[in-house]
């Protein structure tokens, strides 16, 4: 029996008291997060306590007190601007809002700091897309990129050790404990990172549905609220949205295709359900950086500098000031490629009734344009462009996906084929109503 004793703490009384559904002081928290960081409570004593968790809950107080310790694990930014807002997604397929909506909301006067991860499992990750423009540069020291961020407006930056230790050494047990689906933890794991980053507000975007990790509108309502509930806890405003993942978004799934597409969007001839998001958020990120009075006015703004091209203009600048290349953002041909594409042309007619979101996922990382390993090299060239989405007419033979490959890869590309034949579509010979893509939008905004 292991007794560590620290300001009259022990991790195993801790442990007990929330597995017998008692509830945890701050302190306590504390103690367990701190002596974690300092290897003076064992990883199995964590893992031991995330599953008390898992099974009995924390409540509002203990999720912010679980947020308030993982926080001040690593360094923290602060920003006094209330201009300076940041966006967040849960993460989904073909999700590349980021790309249009922080131009977009820059060229209404918001400044965006952007800490981004790289894909692993299903989903891409923000940094290897952009890593798809040669020269773009994502790492820079923290206190750089704060004064950048005030100086120049926007600011596109990979994770770093130095932000949240204590979140990346949690999910770690996490993943191997089955404790990954715990609301209060997923809280205090989001929201460590965010408030570290300092943004005065932060528009979250929460994917729903079967290509998301919420499955469930239920239970991302659930995260929506203890999500904006921290914010609030912690003097930052918030908006939470969320937006259907039951397909990809956009048509275009894989690093390259996936700027294209934005640089096509901020070109105002981006796919509808793509561009309505991106727009969506950004205008909640104006609101929330007092740049309009309404969520609404925001959007107005934020469509205004899309039809204007300033939101493009702002994009071309940022990959300019980062060292990358902007010819390709000019002439989109010249960014990387593959030699070869096939058609998965659609082998019935009808009405495209449901698209296997996770599948598609899965595709690209196959194709080698995700991760399986953190350790993996992504390849910007390859990836999946789908014509049709659910609701829409198509005629037998007709070019459903086109997907972008390399010669070596055919074997990959008839296990996709097969896997598209048999399980990734179903048709249905009367109309589909298209889903509905934003679900909810919840806003709590502080005075500041
Ligand atoms: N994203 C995170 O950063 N943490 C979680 O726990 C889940 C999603």
């Amino acid at each position: 029996m292991d007794h560590q004793m620290n300001q009259n703490f022990s991790a195993y009384q801790i442990i007990a008291k929330k597995r017998d559904g008692l509830k945890l002081s701050p302190d306590e928290i504390k103690f367990m997060i701190n002596g974690m960081i300092g290897g003076k409570v064992a990883d199995y004593q964590i893992s031991a306590l995330l599953m008390a968790i898992y099974l009995n809950g924390f409540d509002r107080a203990e999720t912010a007190a679980l947020t308030d310790a993982m926080l001040y694990s690593g360094k923290t930014l602060t920003f006094e601007d209330i201009s300076v807002v940041d966006k967040h997604s849960t993460g989904g397929v073909g999700d590349k809002t980021s790309f249009i909506l922080a131009p977009l909301a820059h060229a209404c006067g918001v400044k965006v700091p952007m800490i981004a991860g790289r894909g692993l499992g299903h989903t891409g990750g923000t940094v290897d897309k952009i890593e798809s423009i040669t020269g773009f540069k994502t790492s820079l020291p923290l206190e750089e990129f704060q004064k950048l961020v005030l100086k120049q407006g926007i600011v596109l930056i990979g994770q770093t050790p130095e932000i949240a230790p204590a979140d990346k050494k949690i999910y770690a047990l996490r993943d191997v404990t089955a404790t990954i689906e715990s609301i209060p933890l997923i809280t205090a794991s989001i929201m460590s990172k965010k408030l570290a980053e300092g943004a005065r507000g932060i528009v979250m975007d929460i994917k729903v549905g079967q290509g998301a990790f919420m499955k469930k509108t239920t239970r991302a309502k659930e995260l929506a609220l203890s999500l904006s509930d921290t914010a609030k806890r912690f003097g930052r405003s918030m908006m939470t949205v969320l937006s259907d993942m039951n397909q990809p978004l956009g048509n275009a799934i894989g690093n390259s295709l996936e700027i294209i597409e934005c640089i096509e969007t901020l070109k105002g001839k981006g796919p509808k359900d793509l561009t309505d998001l991106s727009v969506n958020l950004a205008g909640g990120m104006v609101y929330l950086a007092g740049k309009a009075k309404s969520h609404a006015a925001g959007i107005a703004m934020a469509q205004a500098a899309l039809d204007s091209g300033a939101g493009l203009t702002e994009f071309r600048n940022m990959v300019e000031r980062q060292g990358g290349d902007v010819s390709q953002v000019d002439d989109v041909s010249r960014l990387p490629k593959t030699e070869m594409q096939t058609v998965f042309a659609s082998p019935k007619k009808g009405f495209i009734k449901s698209i296997d979101c996770l599948n598609f996922g899965m595709h690209s990382v196959a194709l080698g344009g995700g991760r399986r390993k953190a350790e993996d090299k992504v390849d910007f060239a390859v990836g999946m462009i789908l014509h049709k989405k659910v609701g829409d007419e198509v005629k037998k033979g007709e070019a459903l996906v086109t997907i972008h490959h390399h010669a070596h890869q055919k074997e990959i590309v008839n296990e996709i084929m097969a896997s598209m034949t048999k399980n990734d579509f179903t048709w249905s010979a009367e109309k589909v109503r298209r889903p509905k893509l934003i679900l909810d939008t919840i806003v709590t905004k502080v005075k500041k």
